[in-house]
């Protein structure tokens, strides 16, 4: 894992924010000033007057050494930290960076009311600052993660800077760290072992198990295999691996290796600590958050499981990189769902079309994830607005049972969405330019929206009615209103919704 850096001009909140994000993160906070000021003895405007600027920047960058070494933190930098290459180079090498932008005014309002003394800003307060910002605007602006903080409140900039790092702590049933980036060794895991299918063993087991230090075991690949064989051939090699309480299990594929990994830890020796590396857009940006986990029946999908979170997700885009073309189209009906729900800007993205998504795959792994850690930090156990994560789905999951699976997850999800917001708008609570945005960008990426003619639509309606707890005469259903809002709303007459 690697450090937090906030960096922008003096007044643009660095501590502030990187106080909230750190207590936000569970993660150490450092004020990089307050390090120099401690190494040096004295306040910075007192060397600035003793030494010159010079010195305050080399007591910076031996401040900045020093921290890159210590325990994993937020930092807040000072406002010119970055101006010496070595510097820039020192804390992008160890840490992402995000540049707190701010308009005059606000800087102006914030640094009028802030008692401490800035020793470039002395005097005429707008004058230095005019200046100050139009000498260092091309240097701000090389940063490629930048939040603008103008009417925000410290929690929505926290939130941001959250997403735009890739990284969250979850307070969802258990607590735990969920990181978007490269896959890093856990320190300190006893007797780990991973669990994964025979296509991701082909492409990553050899380069995770050596970052690991673990044992493995392979299970055929497959929803046809997410079922109680499985789990007890994943129970039997743990037993024979020599896992105890303390040992951790590592799930190292897509949704279905995550469902079923996530509940053989629940459930062997009553419980052992699992780490989720997911290895599918579908199983990045849905299935490895939330804690839910289980298994297959015959009878229908997830039957048996278990509320069960795991101590650690990582998702590395890199690994999306083997994923086959259907697959990962198949993950986008999630991520557009996502947007649906409540990220406008993410279903703007995907109205881009494929070949854009995967130039910028990192970018949508974090965003459509952060909606999915949003809502369950709401409601983890869905007891309420939860449910929303339903778009698609009480339609989608029928479509792909009479499927027989031929349906990929997702595309069953797209067909889903594309019924139930045209059904929405039947009973005007979307309006017709919603529905033609949901179905334009779902054909777009390549989804099918249609329910295939040749389905028998009283089993579809059959198939509704089993899926899980759903044997009541009304179905709820949560339902687009338009892109960024979804309404859960209770439906009796099943038939009208596949018109
Ligand atoms: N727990 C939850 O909250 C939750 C949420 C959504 C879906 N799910 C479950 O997730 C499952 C679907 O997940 P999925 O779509 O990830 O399916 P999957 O796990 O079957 O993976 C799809 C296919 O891709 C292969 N694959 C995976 N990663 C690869 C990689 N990096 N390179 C090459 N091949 C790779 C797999 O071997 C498999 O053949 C369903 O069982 C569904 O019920 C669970």
């Amino acid at each position: 894992m690697k450090h937090i850096f906030l960096y922008g001009p003096s007044g643009s909140g660095k501590s502030t924010i990187g106080k909230q994000l750190a207590s936000d993160l569970k993660l150490p906070f450092i004020d990089s000033d307050q390090v120099i000021e401690v190494n040096a003895g004295i306040s910075i405007p007192e060397i600035v007057e003793a030494e010159g600027m010079p010195k305050v920047r080399d007591l910076e960058t031996e401040a900045l050494r020093q921290i890159v070494n210590g325990s994993e933190s937020v930092i807040a930098l000072g406002g010119g930290a970055l101006l010496r290459e070595e510097n820039r180079a020192l804390v992008e090498k160890n840490g992402k960076v995000i540049l707190l932008k701010a308009e005059l005014s606000t800087l102006m309002d914030r640094l009028d009311k802030d008692p401490n003394k800035r020793p470039l800003l002395a005097g005429d307060l707008k004058a230095k600052l005019t200046v100050y910002l139009e000498g260092r605007a091309e240097h701000y602006a090389s940063f490629s993660l930048q939040i603008a903080v103008d009417e925000k409140s410290v929690d929505q900039i926290s939130r941001q800077a959250q997403v735009l790092a890739g990284r969250h702590h979850l307070s969802a049933m258990g607590e735990y760290d969920v990181v978007v980036g490269s896959v890093f060794n856990v320190p300190n895991l006893q007797n780990p072992i991973i669990v994964t299918d025979e296509n991701v063993a082909k492409h990553h087991l050899e380069k995770i198990q050596t970052l690991f230090n673990a044992k493995s075991v392979i299970v055929p690949a497959g929803e046809e295999h997410k079922n109680l064989e499985t789990v007890s051939r994943l129970w039997k090699a743990f037993l024979e691996n020599g896992l105890d309480r303390k040992s951790t299990v590592i799930a190292l594929g897509g949704g279905v290796i995550g469902d079923m990994t996530g509940f053989a830890a629940s459930t062997y020796m009553r419980g052992i600590d699992w780490i989720g590396i997911p290895t599918t857009l579908l199983s990045m940006v849905d299935a490895s958050v939330g804690g839910k986990t289980g298994f297959d029946l015959p009878e229908g999908k997830n039957l048996i499981g278990s509320f069960y979170p795991p101590k650690l997700v990582i998702a590395d885009p890199s690994l999306l990189l083997t994923l086959p073309e259907r697959e990962l189209r198949s993950g986008m009906a999630e991520v557009v769902k996502h947007g649906i729900i409540s990220d406008p800007d993410l279903f703007a993205m995907c109205q881009q079309g494929m070949d854009w998504v995967k130039a910028n795959l990192e970018e949508v792994v974090k965003r459509a994830m952060a909606v999915k850690i949003k809502v369950i930090e709401e409601d983890p156990y869905e007891k309420g607005i939860r449910a929303a994560l339903n778009l698609g789905h009480t339609v989608g999951h029928a479509v792909e049972l009479v499927s027989k699976f031929e349906l990929r997850h997702g595309e069953a999800i797209a067909i889903g969405t594309a019924a139930e917001a045209r059904y929405a708008a039947r009973v005007g609570l979307a309006s017709q330019g919603t529905v033609e945005a949901i179905e334009s960008t779902f054909s777009k990426l390549g989804l099918p929206i249609q329910i295939p003619s040749e389905m028998p639509r009283e089993k579809i309606i059959q198939a509704m009615r089993v899926d899980k707890k759903k044997n009541a005469k009304a179905i709820r259903f949560a339902l687009p209103v338009e892109i960024g809002k979804v309404e859960l709303v209770n439906v009796d007459d099943l038939e009208s919704v596949l018109e």
